[in-house]
């Protein structure tokens, strides 16, 4: 960061925060469930709870590290069957229904009306955040998926002249990174990070209509057929330059490692540039980011939002409604929106805004966005369960894994066992 955008960021900050409130005075308290534990993303979600302090209201942070958000869904189940749910939690739209369904969700439609959400969000994400017609949720940001993030230094030291566009060009750029001594592609060897990898290699090879035909219309053709093989061979040539340390590794860590200078690249979606903020790296000059090779056109995309919920008897009075109805509002007002998101490595998620504003990855982000609206290429990402259920995703998760540990699988087999592996999880 420059130092005119360094005195920038300093002060966007502190208009946010003009008065400290004794916890003695609180109005009520919101308590979060959230998965946002890596350096740049809790200085991110620092930034709400510096809002509802400032509101005069507690905020009781939740946070249950673990990247893709697993176990934190385990401990909200298990606190929500307990009777003891959080006021908020970081959910992924499709299991919102799910939550509604359970009736463990509260309408917020006072306050979507009186801050007119209908006219502030896109209408597919608008209607996503509701049950049965009524708002249970807020959607906070859009997070791209398909990008391949680059150190031009550590390239440059390789011989790699410029960023792969193409699937054979990342193995070339691979091949030189490799050859020079450094670790081609940072990754994490959890279920996740390796389905992302396997995500971002289908709508290379098969675009938006076959991620569309394979995860949402679960198409036997598309699933079970050659290019499903490829993307399958794709995925054990791309696993020679995965990191050879990177067992089990957290994402944030794997970035690190980019950051360093110890790696090349990283396939990973953009909250990884929040740990590239968070060291002060700037975007084109310190750090790289492009669409994952192959996939240029194809937006996939995962919103974070927060869902409602009833809560317990024990804490179930007019104070802590209050600030719970207060963080639905923040959450989609441009201060909260700009801040968040400059912090996070995500887009608003509310129309309009100024986005010379934030930095070259994310305006590159926003552009190809509304490309994508207007050719039908969104692709709402799998791996993070925006176009399945979690019993789906978990399903695609262990046929991946398998694939990735066997390095004798055969990819022509593969795409059967992940229809057959979807069909029983549905
Ligand atoms: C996603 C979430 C992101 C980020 C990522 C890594 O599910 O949408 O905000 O936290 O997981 O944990």
């Amino acid at each position: 960061m420059n130092r005119i955008n360094r005195l920038a960021a300093m002060v966007s900050l502190a208009s946010l925060f003009p008065f400290v409130v004794h916890a003695a005075e609180s109005k009520g308290t919101v308590e979060v469930v959230h998965y946002w534990t890596s350096g740049g993303e809790a200085k991110s979600v620092d930034v709400l709870k510096k809002i509802i302090q400032r509101d005069g209201f507690t905020w009781q942070d939740s946070a249950v590290a673990g990247g893709g958000g697993g176990a934190a869904m385990t401990v909200l189940k298990t606190r929500a069957v307990s009777g003891n749910p959080p006021s908020a939690a970081q959910i992924k739209a499709p299991d919102i229904q799910e939550w509604g369904r359970l009736d463990l969700l509260t309408s917020v439609d006072d306050v979507a009306k009186a801050n007119h959400w209908d006219n502030l969000l896109p209408r597919t994400i608008a209607d996503s955040m509701k049950y049965e017609g009524h708002y249970v949720a807020v959607p906070v940001n859009i997070h791209r998926i398909n990008w391949l993030w680059l150190n031009p230094v550590v390239l440059k030291k390789a011989g790699v002249s410029k960023a792969p566009a193409t699937l054979e060009e990342l193995y070339a750029a691979g091949d030189k990174l490799k050859a020079a001594g450094f670790i081609a592609i940072a990754h994490g060897g959890q279920a996740w990070q390796d389905t992302t990898v396997f995500e971002n290699l289908l709508l290379s090879v098969m675009g938006a209509d076959g991620f569309k035909k394979a995860f949402i219309d679960v198409d036997e053709a598309t699933l079970t057929g050659p290019k499903m093989t490829e993307v399958f061979a794709a995925l054990h040539k791309l696993q020679g330059y995965l990191d050879p340390d990177g067992n089990g590794q957290d994402w944030n860590l794997e970035t690190a490692k980019v950051i360093n200078g110890k790696a090349g690249m990283q396939i990973m979606g953009d909250w990884a540039k929040s740990e590239w903020t968070a060291a002060g790296k700037q975007a084109d000059v310190d750090y790289l980011c492009v669409p994952f090779p192959g996939s240029q056109g194809v937006y996939s995309y995962t919103i974070d939002s927060l869902a409602m919920f009833k809560l317990a008897t024990k804490n179930d009075n007019p104070g802590n409604i209050a600030a719970r109805d207060d963080l639905a509002k923040v959450a989609l007002e441009p201060e909260f929106q700009y801040v968040f998101n400059q912090n996070k490595g995500s887009i608003p998620v509310i129309k309009g805004l100024d986005m010379s504003r934030f930095d070259s990855c994310a305006q590159a982000s926003a552009k190809d966005f509304a490309n994508a609206e207007k050719t039908g290429s969104l692709a709402p990402s799998m791996a993070f369960n925006m176009s399945t259920s979690q019993a789906v995703q978990g399903a695609v998760f262990d046929v991946v894994t398998h694939f990735m540990n066997d390095k004798d699988a055969d990819p022509a087999k593969a795409g059967k066992q992940l229809l057959a592996a979807i069909r029983a999880a549905q």
